[in-house]
């Protein structure tokens, strides 16, 4: 059966999974697709079929480029942009190119569990910074830089994957200033920085880069689809030569072009635009519902109101297991990701993280309500 597989999840329709990170498929923008690909099509540019520009297309670069001086609320220049298979790759090529084996890198406690299988393909040694409730915690860096040297910090900034959190404008200004002083580049994860449901986040990384020390990686996978894999480095020209100087890009030309070319039409015509308010709407709406029916069952247990991107991060009181939790949750029909897959070490067990991106409001409710039984157990 395996075989007929067609996504990368499948979960069974009696389970509600709030481990799952990723938007329902009823939100998956199939019309806009056929209409920028008829478009895009109907220019009779045999071009879109030929091996790729080495960065990424220039039209779509520009084009990338205006949307993101809009949301972004900075000037993004297309020169300082890289076009990648989406940011897991993005992860991947900066571990190949950025890195030595055995050499340090620096990630975030808790971070993206995926991330970590992505650094862990790679020798590196991995040592965990900690995240208060407004993200990387500075004097913790700054401790562990008088130990180590590392090549990368990898940080989550904006609406964290899966602490919520986001960075204020200092600790982004003192990062930045930090990665000059002690020599190592930031890679920053913005994935979900277009996604902001109360206010706009402080601006991106990248735009407290002075000396060419950030790598902020970007993707269409939550703004318009997985499928595409299609995504962004964006970074001051001299550091961006690696990936397009690469054996990959030289024999095979720039990363996904043909696809690049169907998403330059949904940025011209505004589709992206108009797409992106919608799921900001939904989201919104659904973030809201799974916090409300958490507030009206779990009392007992703590969260910070989310302000964007996909996740709630639930803690409940010291000493609970939510590894014990989740195997008991499974004759609920619940599931959820527990906080130790967040982390490096096996920590933060009494944190789960709930994500709103994948049902309909009357779902989450239903899931917290199976949740409360599986906890009040
Ligand atoms: C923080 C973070 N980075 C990267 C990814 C993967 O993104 P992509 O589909 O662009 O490879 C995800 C997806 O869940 C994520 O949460």
């Amino acid at each position: 059966m395996a075989i007929i597989q067609t996504t990368q999840l499948n979960i069974p329709d009696h389970i509600i999974d709030f481990g799952a990170g990723q938007p329902s498929l009823s939100l998956l923008p199939r019309e806009i697709m056929a209409q920028a690909a008829a478009h895009r099509l109907a220019q009779n540019d045999a071009a879109l079929l030929q091996y790729g520009a080495e960065a990424g297309d220039g039209y779509f670069r520009i084009a990338l480029a205006q949307f993101l001086s809009q949301g972004y609320k900075m000037s993004v220049d297309p020169e300082h942009l890289f076009i990648t298979l989406a940011a897991s790759q993005a992860l991947d090529a900066i571990c190949k190119y950025y890195t030595q084996p055995g050499d340090t890198i620096f990630i975030e406690e808790p971070t993206y569990f995926l991330a970590l299988f992505i650094f862990q393909d790679y020798p590196l040694r991995i040592v965990s910074i900690p995240v208060d409730e407004q993200g990387l915690m500075i004097e913790a860096l700054v401790e562990a830089l008088g130990k180590y040297c590392p090549a990368f910090l990898y940080t989550i900034p904006t609406f964290h994957n899966p602490s919520a959190t986001t960075l204020p404008a200092e600790r982004r200004e003192a990062l930045a200033r930090l990665s000059e002083e002690y020599s190592f580049l930031i890679v920053a994860d913005e994935v979900y920085h277009l996604l902001d449901y109360t206010a706009p986040p402080p601006p991106p990384l990248a735009s407290y880069d002075r000396r060419g020390t950030v790598l902020s990686v970007g993707s269409f996978s939550k703004i318009l689809a997985p499928g595409l894999r299609l995504g962004w480095i964006q970074a001051q020209p001299p550091l961006l030569k690696p990936f397009i100087n690469s054996g990959l890009v030289q024999s095979g030309g720039g990363l996904n072009p043909f696809t690049s070319g169907l998403v330059r039409s949904a940025l011209e015509l505004g589709l992206q635009q108009e797409y992106l308010g919608q799921l900001k709407a939904v989201y919104g709406h659904r973030a809201a519902a799974l916090s409300q029916a958490l507030r009206q069952h779990l009392p007992g247990a703590t969260f910070a109101e989310p302000e964007g991107g996909f996740f709630i991060w639930l803690r409940l009181p010291e000493g609970a297991d939510t590894d014990t939790l989740l195997a008991r949750a499974k004759a609920y029909d619940v599931a959820f990701k527990p906080g130790s897959s967040f982390s490096q070490q096996g920590g933060v067990k009494n944190y789960l993280r709930l994500s709103f991106a994948y049902y309909e409001a009357e779902k989450l409710i239903e899931g917290v309500e199976r949740l409360t039984r599986v906890i009040q157990k």
